[in-house]
């Protein structure tokens, strides 16, 4: 239940969402690292998948920031052959449960230290998964240091507001030079081909994510979509992007299932007016 909850929760913490009031107090209940999504790494395969979607090389330097217990630095080095495949992971216990998954590849190694202060000027791919909005401010600063070139691969959420180079939802590349999006109406355009999000568009983001991650286990699946499809389109709504000019009826509909049954009220969340 808990790998649910912290899917679900990781899901609810958007790059744009606030969580607040009832959804704070559901929150609160459980453990730090599960309600960031710290705890949760990616399947194998869901690693592979995204390598052959970076197009990652034997002539790469790969870090994985945030790496856990480093199953992606070693598939990196092993299986992609890459030069070079760095982990960063500021837990220390994390960090050598990484080292002793890589021991003998002599190409990999696993870095103690927090990414805002790692040095990762010869990378030229990195793969980056967080939505806290401070990381990733911070990161972005730290990426200048990035030779031009230098892929960053993220999920869930393009870098800030940049425009990524290749999109497969929920994996973004962005490519140094980094392309600014002038608005996020021109971003929500470049990543989905459309100038608004609906609830069907929200509900099939919602699938796809779940799908592409392979985390959710299928019993849970129907709850987290609902849940998440709701919250991509109330993130939706209140950044003024939703096509809906009033809260559509199967959006009042789920929101009213989810605080009846589950007690998670996302009611107050919904900004008033667009
Ligand atoms: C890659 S993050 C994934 C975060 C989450 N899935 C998300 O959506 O934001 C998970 C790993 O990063 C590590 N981590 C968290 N903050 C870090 C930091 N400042 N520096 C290095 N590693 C960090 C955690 O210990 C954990 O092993």
């Amino acid at each position: 239940m808990l790998q649910l909850r912290g899917q679900t929760l990781l899901f609810i913490i958007g790059q744009e969402f606030h969580i607040r009031l009832e959804l704070d107090e559901f929150l609160s209940s459980l453990p730090r690292s599960i309600v960031t999504g710290e705890a949760v790494s990616l399947p194998d395969n869901v690693v592979r998948r995204i390598f052959k979607f970076a197009k990652l090389k034997k002539n790469d330097v790969f870090y994985h920031l945030g790496c856990g217990e480093g199953n992606a630095v070693k598939i990196a080095a092993k299986e992609f052959g890459v030069k070079k495949s760095v982990g960063i992971e500021l837990d220390k216990a994390t960090a050598a449960k990484a080292r002793k998954q890589i021991a003998g590849i002599k190409t990999a190694e696993i870095v103690n230290i927090d990414i805002t202060k790692a040095n990762i000027s010869d990378a030229t791919v990195l793969l980056f998964w967080f939505n806290d909005p401070e990381m990733i401010d911070a990161m972005k600063d730290r990426f200048k240091i990035l030779k031009q070139g230098a892929r960053v691969i993220t999920i869930w959420a393009p870098l800030g507001m940049t425009l990524p180079d290749k999109i497969d939802f929920p994996f973004f590349v962005s490519k140094k030079p980094f392309k600014r999006a002038r608005s996020i109406r021109q971003q929500i355009k470049a990543i989905y081909n459309t100038d608004c999000i609906d609830f069907a568009a929200a509900w099939l983001l919602a699938e796809r994510y779940i799908d592409a991650l392979e985390v959710v286990p299928g019993e849970y699946r129907r709850f987290v979509n609902i849940l998440q499809g709701m919250v991509i389109w109330i993130n939706a709504w209140n950044m003024g992007v939703a096509c809906e000019d009033e809260v559509p009826p199967p959006v009042q509909t789920y929101v009213g299932i989810l605080k009846t049954f589950f007690s998670i009220d996302l009611t107050s969340i919904i900004k008033a007016q667009k």
